[in-house]
């Protein structure tokens, strides 16, 4: 296993009817500020929750952040911050909501000239607003890290600081029964590559780190199609099942003393950037061609991945992880998300596209060995046109 120092923070209020916990998270004298995206919040009831919580607060509002928050965006909360002395932070929303108010926060006392600074070059961050997150979507891990992902002008790029990891966060499954099934699909595939992003490398023999993996994997196998089955939709045990599981997918303890790879999100990212394809249904798509051209690096935990999290013991090495691969893929179209760049009209001509973009943002030493270059993250687009 690797050194590590792992510490999380955030205080999780889990269950049906913990929005009101917010009342008490957040210091009664604070001036806060409640960010939201386009409006779900106001037709599922979140929105009429958050406000009674917050009745014996001062409070103010910014909506309107889109998925896959905009830099753009983003900046016009602070003149709000400013106006009203705002100290405290609320996110209400999926990880594009507390991913853009993790933005707004630290470029709230930002010390340099230019806030998008903390992004393109990685800016130091040296303190933030503090902020809380009520999560109404299952899938990136926001509400409890310290990771966030900002796009300007076709620039997706991620930042991070512990500064900015919220200090509490309301997980209440009830709220993602309104969620249609485009992102109830998105959310499971997510939070299932975030899992692989942190446990498809080489092995360290960090078994506390691969088992909670495999049990992560397991139990998004069998909740996510059951979240999209008519018969069991609305079932709440399920929906706390994959809300649990993607929170623990990305809140640094899988993760903690074992290599990671992140190089599927890079590639990823660039789907989006260039095409506006949602973020989980871009990893679907570039996951499989890792696994297909990364096979000698990883060959150790595919193996280990086909025994464990898909009980395949039958036939040689090679076998097994090609089914391993079928399995992840079916898997993902279950889900309903794509597993080729066909499926969403994209041709190799795109990939020389997403290649140049790769390169120009630094993205070209990719994985858990700084191997992928652009040459190889080509290969691995190739695989899956
Ligand atoms: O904007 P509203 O109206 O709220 O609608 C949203 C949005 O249109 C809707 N939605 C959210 N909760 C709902 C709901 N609709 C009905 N009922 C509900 N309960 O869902 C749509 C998508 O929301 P979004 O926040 O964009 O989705 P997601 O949570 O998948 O977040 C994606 C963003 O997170 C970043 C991604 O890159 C992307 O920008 N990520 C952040 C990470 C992190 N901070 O650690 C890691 C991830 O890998 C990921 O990169
Ligand atoms: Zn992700």
């Amino acid at each position: 296993m690797l050194n590590f120092t792992f510490q999380n923070p955030t205080r999780i209020h889990f269950g049906e009817g913990q929005i009101k916990a917010v009342a008490k998270e957040i210091p009664a004298n604070a001036k806060v500020l409640v960010t939201y995206g386009g409006g779900s919040i106001k037709s599922n009831g979140v929105y009429d929750q958050v406000v009674e919580a917050l009745k014996d607060h001062s409070w103010f509002e910014f909506s309107g952040i889109e998925p896959n928050p905009s830099y753009d965006t983003l900046i016009k909360a602070q003149a709000l911050i400013e106006q009203h002395d705002i100290d405290y932070l609320l996110a209400v929303g999926g990880g594009s909501v507390i991913d853009g108010t993790k933005f707004i926060a630290a470029a709230a006392l930002f010390e340099g000239d230019d806030p998008w600074d903390i992004v393109a070059k990685q800016a130091p961050i040296k303190q933030a607003l503090p902020m809380g997150a009520v999560l109404t979507l299952p899938a990136t891990g926001s509400e409890s890290n310290g990771g966030s992902v900002v796009t300007r002008d076709g620039c997706k790029l991620p930042f991070g600081s512990p500064l900015v990891r919220p200090q509490f966060a309301v997980l209440d499954p009830q709220v993602t029964l309104s969620l249609s099934d485009r992102q109830i699909g998105n959310g499971v595939v997510d939070a299932f590559i975030h899992i692989m992003e942190q446990y498809l490398t080489y092995s360290v023999n960090g078994k506390v780190q691969d088992r909670f993996s495999e049990g992560l994997l397991q139990t998004l196998i069998e909740e996510g199609p059951k979240a999209l089955a008519s018969e069991t939709k609305e079932d709440l045990e399920i929906r706390s099942n994959i809300m649990w599981s993607a929170t623990m997918a990305l809140n640094g303890l899988i993760g903690a003393g074992v290599p990671q790879d992140w190089s599927t999100h890079m590639i990823g990212h660039e789907l989006t950037a260039a095409y506006g394809i949602d973020h989980a249904r871009t990893l679907s798509i570039v996951l499989p061609g890792v696994m297909k051209v990364r096979r000698e690096q990883k060959r150790e935990k595919l193996l280990q991945y086909a025994e464990r999290v898909w009980q395949i013991t039958d036939g040689d090495d090679d076998a097994r992880i090609d089914l391993a691969i079928t399995k992840t893929e079916q898997f993902f179209s279950q889900m309903q998300v794509p597993v080729r760049l066909s499926e969403v009209d994209l041709t190799e001509k795109d990939v020389d596209t997403l290649i140049k973009n790769l390169t120009l943002h630094g993205m070209t030493t990719l994985g858990e060995q700084g191997e992928i270059t652009p040459e190889i993250s080509r290969e691995i687009l190739m695989q899956a046109l």
